[in-house]
């Protein structure tokens, strides 16, 4: 299985597994990656999401320049249609963790900037490689780069290709934290615990008016977060958190 989907409790594991190929994306994984997002956006059980790569090297070196690439030509075609992800053509409002354990380039990073909080193991690398290829990123690189960190960061990291360690990606706030590899999933499992503490609803409504609001302009992204407000006023858990934080206990979120 070129992708390991496991869920523990209420938080969806997805571990790239081609180690043998440093976790490269083809066509298979990429199809793999699309139906467990699917799943894990309609499972009402699941709340939180960590991707990860299997091996110790790489967490994605990026689309399988052997066989992934070929089939992005074809489409030039039609023959081949990309199916939804994170990274392009699936919005999906439940939080995602990248635990970065090894390389993450070319399409390893997008699938990592299309997450929300990245962990990194201080063995980590990152970059956008692709125009030493001839190409640019195709999953939303020069999109979400330049809307995460200072723009003159992303302008070297795309126009150079060059990647770069951990705790530069850490030092301009490509990435949230750098931990030990050996403590890289606890760190991202703990990060998890804090997203889940939260009212579900709320904290989905927050990404989506984080996320959407990005792409708008001040005033329409206000009027998001006012219509987000108003589902939120009138649910269950809204009531139960202020009940809660005047009754001085914890808050049961029923998520609705
Ligand atoms: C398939 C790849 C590969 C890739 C490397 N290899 N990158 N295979 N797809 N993306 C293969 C090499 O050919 C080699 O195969 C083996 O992996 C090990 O690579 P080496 O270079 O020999 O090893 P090393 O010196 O340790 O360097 C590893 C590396 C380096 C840091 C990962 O290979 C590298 O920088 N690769 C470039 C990755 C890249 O360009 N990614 C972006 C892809 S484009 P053999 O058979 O010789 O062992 C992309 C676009 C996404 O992601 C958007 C699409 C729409």
């Amino acid at each position: 299985m070129t992708l390991n989907y496991e869920k523990e409790g209420k938080v969806a594991i997805f571990t790239l597994n081609r180690p043998e190929a440093l976790n490269a994306i083809d066509p298979d994984l990429l199809g793999a990656l699309s139906k467990a997002f699917c799943d894990f956006k309609k499972d009402d059980t699941l709340e939180v999401g960590i991707i990860t790569g299997a091996g110790q090297r790489a967490f994605s070196i990026g689309a399988d320049i052997k066989t992934m690439l070929p089939e992005m030509k074809r489409a030039q075609n039609n023959s081949y249609v990309q199916p939804p992800t994170i990274m392009r053509g699936l919005n999906l409002w439940k939080p995602l963790i990248a635990a970065i354990n090894g390389a993450a380039l070319g399409g390893g990073l997008e699938l990592a900037l299309a997450c929300d909080i990245r962990i990194a193991s201080e063995k980590a690398f990152m970059g956008l490689p692709e125009v030493n290829l001839g190409i640019i990123p195709g999953w939303g690189g020069t999109q979400r780069l330049m809307r995460l960190i200072p723009q003159a960061k992303a302008a070297e990291m795309l126009l150079t290709g060059k990647p770069i360690d951990a705790r530069e990606a850490y030092r301009i706030g490509l990435i949230n934290k750098v931990v030990e590899p050996d403590k890289l999933m606890s760190a991202a499992l703990d990060m998890a615990e804090l997203i889940m503490k939260p009212a579900p609803l709320a904290v989905r409504a927050a990404k989506q008016a984080m996320v959407q609001g990005l792409n708008l302009s001040l005033e329409s992204g206000l009027r998001l977060e006012k219509s987000l407000f108003e589902m939120l006023a009138t649910s269950g858990d809204f009531d139960e958190g202020c009940r809660a934080m005047l009754e001085k206990r914890k808050p049961e979120f029923k998520c609705r």
